[in-house]
């Protein structure tokens, strides 16, 4: 059996479930665009509109309204309404429409089957914060990451911030002590090898899953516990389920913005102009709306009370990126490029 069971399973029936998904969406969605612009973008997301990435699509689509009227129009679906991450990526590379985008902005960790560079994003402890983040996403580092892309059908246009997350966990004490507290503990992960390896280091077990299966799954008992960001533990109310958080800032959760690179091509040149400069706006925007979630999104949590909120202490952080940061970066060293990784750490120690 495979070691990362799901993040390989894609086998020829998921292309097929995929390929007909695409070709009822696209069906339906042309069905109701008579009377709408001759471009339309069809902007899918996992979380909920009131999450950085949910407002920066919004105000993505309402730019485009405003400068773009009767050329382009954008419908936003929000909590994997249209698709779920892995499938609209998917969804992408098979599209080959020129009127009809498919445009989302899934996790980094989504394409580790076609761009295996981003993997760097979700190495343990190589941010110490999100301005280590811009400073390699700002970097022109971040277009050698990128560039696998094209060769799948599919167009990078920027980089959107969640934030850094943090561990939430059930039971009678929380995640301090590594590896004693993680033992026998089933955490939910993205679908990354990164922290598939970073959890077993740790001492717990990790388990791929949607992010749409997360709250069921917590209060089912099938899962202990999960990382994430605390706009998506607050707004997807998985506080309920869960008695602790440990402020672990231990990875980044952060997202590429992208669209299917034939309808991209296709479009006439100030279109195109028109929408990369939306695009840099909406991102300085999405910046600030990341980093008033992580500060107001945590208060929420505090404030309503029923999961205690724990603050690793320096020393603790210390023995937690002692214990992982360089054995799971040795592993993911050649498949994100070994040149490429001390580039990275360079541009971060600047
Ligand atoms: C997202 O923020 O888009 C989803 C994150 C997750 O899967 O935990």
């Amino acid at each position: 059996m495979s070691l990362y069971p799901c993040i390989y399973q894609h086998g020829k029936i998921k292309n097929t479930v995929v390929q007909l998904l695409l070709f009822t969406t696209l069906l339906g969605l042309s069905a109701c665009q008579q009377t709408q612009a001759p471009y339309i973008i069809h902007f899918s997301h996992s979380v909920d509109h009131t999450t950085p990435k949910g407002k920066t699509a919004r105000l993505f689509a309402q730019l485009v309204k405003k400068r773009l009227a009767g050329k382009v129009t954008v419908k936003i679906y929000p909590n994997s309404e249209l698709y779920i991450d892995r499938d609209l990526i998917e969804a992408m590379i098979w599209s080959k429409h020129k009127t009809i985008g498919l445009m989302g902005a899934p996790s980094l960790s989504d394409f580790i089957h076609y761009a295996k560079p981003l993997q760097a994003f979700d190495l343990p402890y190589l941010f110490n914060d999100i301005t280590d983040v811009h400073k390699l996403v700002d970097s022109p580092i971040i277009d050698k990451m990128t560039a696998p892309l094209a060769q799948h059908g599919i167009k990078a246009l920027g980089f959107w911030d969640n934030g850094m997350k943090v561990f939430s966990i059930r039971g009678a004490k929380p995640l301090t002590k590594i590896p004693a507290d993680f033992r026998g503990k089933t955490i939910r992960i993205q679908n990354s090898k990164v922290h598939y390896e970073m959890i077993k280091v740790m001492g717990g077990i990790p388990k791929i899953m949607p992010f749409k299966k997360v709250y069921k799954n917590l209060g089912l008992g099938v899962i202990d516990g999960q990382e994430n960001a605390w706009s998506n533990i607050y707004s997807k109310k998985f506080y309920e389920q869960q008695d602790y958080i440990t402020v672990s800032n231990h990875s980044y959760l952060g997202y590429a913005v992208v669209i299917n690179a034939e309808f991209w091509h296709n479009l006439p040149a100030d279109i195109r102009h028109e929408l990369k400069t939306i695009i840099k706006e909406v991102t300085k925007a999405n910046r600030r709306y990341a980093a008033k979630a992580n500060k107001q999104d945590r208060e929420a949590i505090a404030a309503i009370g029923s999961t205690k909120i724990i603050t690793l202490s320096n020393t603790e952080r210390k023995k937690w990126a002692h214990r992982v940061k360089q054995k799971v970066e040795a592993k993911f060293s050649s498949e994100i490029g070994k040149e490429l990784l001390k580039e990275i750490h360079k541009t971060l120690d600047k």
